[in-house]
């Protein structure tokens, strides 16, 4: 028999566009099918209260630091009733983002100033951080002409080029600053080759965490 030892937090994170969201269903097939038991869930929102903040932040013009601070808020919520439970239980938990997307977006995106976001981060999730985070990279030409013109954008996909361009700078630059966590995913290649790439970073990933009994 084996086992699957240690609970795992996995975050995805990318620009709007970026195609991200495609592979978070297939990640989590591929584990469950590997004998994972997890938890999917998304942010902002992942909570009911949370799922109620999702709809104003994405919807709703606000003070650049309202809007950290709601995305921190919904956060709490959802680590308190989703992440840590489900880790505490042995689960894994992906999360279609978590706090480098308010580093990239609210941080990098809108300007906000990364120490006041730091002491959020070491407010709301002092000892927790992701064990690794899938970056979908993209060029910003490639990631807007995939935004699905067909349906009414929200607040942050209505954004410019040079809002993206601040977002997708400071995501790699959170890259470069913690390169253990972080695996960078060419986002630009074909949804078979990049499901070729996950599925070796999974495969090294459920090595590891396998005890033979
Ligand atoms: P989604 O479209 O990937 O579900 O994400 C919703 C939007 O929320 C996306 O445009 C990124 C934005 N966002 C932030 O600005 N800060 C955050 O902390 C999070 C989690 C998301």
């Amino acid at each position: 028999m084996t086992q699957l030892t240690t609970a795992r937090f996995i975050t995805f994170e990318g620009i709007d566009g970026a195609g991200k969201s495609t592979h978070i269903g297939f990640v989590a097939d591929y584990l469950r099918q590997h004998g994972v038991t997890l938890v999917a869930t998304r942010e902002p929102g992942g909570t009911s209260l949370g799922e109620k903040l999702r709809e104003l932040l994405l919807h709703e013009k606000m003070h650049l630091e309202t809007e950290a601070l709601l995305m921190f808020a919904s956060r709490r919520e959802h680590i308190a009733q989703v992440i840590a439970p489900a880790l505490e239980r042995g689960e894994w938990v992906i999360s279609d983002r978590f706090t480098d997307a308010s580093f990239a977006y609210q941080g990098g995106g809108r300007g906000m100033d990364l120490r006041k976001m730091e002491v959020l981060e070491a407010w709301v999730h002092p000892q927790l951080q992701p064990d690794l985070t899938f970056l979908f990279d993209v060029p910003l030409d490639v990631a807007r002409a995939r935004l699905d013109s067909t349906r009414t954008l929200d607040k942050f996909e209505q954004e410019q080029a040079d809002f993206f361009a601040a977002t997708r700078h400071e995501y790699l630059r959170r890259a470069a600053q913690f390169p253990a966590r972080f695996r960078m995913i060419d986002a630009t290649q074909s949804i078979a080759e990049i499901q070729l790439e996950l599925v070796k970073l999974l495969d090294i990933l459920l090595e590891k965490n396998v005890a033979s009994d």
